[in-house]
């Protein structure tokens, strides 16, 4: 296994729990993808609570949630988020980057101060001073100047900011919407996702 075969997937407590669990069903399907490392915060459960559903009591419970067949589930390596002695936690441990999807004010806002309170903000904050590919998919609106602040900090670091805003013109039904802004991360980390493609061809 290549060490850029590792990528890491951090769900945050922002608004958009599906969102999460579309980018783990297709990031760990990709066959770039040999092992996707999981951090979900103790917020992005109660989000998941709220969105999901109210038995969500576990980060290993969110990802039963997204069914996946036994192949894709096995690829998957669930970290506690106060485990900050896990590999991802240190840049000797090689990896293709990470994404936060969904991302919120509150973890871009540490993760633009390198605060690294727990393994999520870690891990980005290690993508950073290894100048890996980072991807934070920001759901907040409208944005305060401390959020367009910390976007401007992030994006100076060498992180890509790159908000929950839908495709309109890719589909028509939610989870289209979500696979479609997957992909699009997908294209930053430079993972290919073998599923329909919402790449805009042209108008009719
Ligand atoms: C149902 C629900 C939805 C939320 N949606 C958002 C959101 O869309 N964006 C955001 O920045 N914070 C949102 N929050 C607030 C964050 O969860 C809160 O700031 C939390 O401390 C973030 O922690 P984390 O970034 O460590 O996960 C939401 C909270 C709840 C309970």
């Amino acid at each position: 296994m290549s060490p850029s075969d590792h990528l890491i997937l951090g769900i945050s407590g922002a608004s958009g729990a599906r969102l999460g669990l579309r980018a783990l069903a297709l990031f760990a399907g990709s066959p770039d993808v040999e092992r996707l490392h999981l951090v979900v915060s103790p917020r992005a459960l109660l989000v998941a609570q709220t969105e999901i559903d109210a038995g969500i009591s576990s980060a290993s419970a969110l990802v039963d949630s997204a069914n996946l067949d036994a192949a894709t589930r096995a690829k998957v390596v669930l970290h506690a988020e106060s485990a900050v002695d896990a590999p991802i936690s240190s840049g000797s441990f090689k990896t293709r980057g990470m994404a936060v999807l969904p991302c919120s004010s509150g973890t871009l806002a540490a993760i633009a101060h390198g605060t690294s309170r727990g393994l999520l903000q870690r891990a980005a904050d290690v993508c950073l001073k290894e100048r890996r590919r980072l991807v934070l998919g920001l759901r907040e609106t409208p944005l305060s100047l401390v959020h367009a602040e910390n976007i401007v900090r992030v994006t100076r670091a060498g992180g890509i900011v790159a908000p929950v805003v839908p495709a309109f013109y890719a589909a028509r039904e939610v989870d289209e919407l979500l696979d479609a802004y997957v992909l699009r991360v997908a294209d930053l980390l430079d993972v290919r996702i073998d599923t329909a493609d919402y790449r805009w061809t042209g108008g009719t």
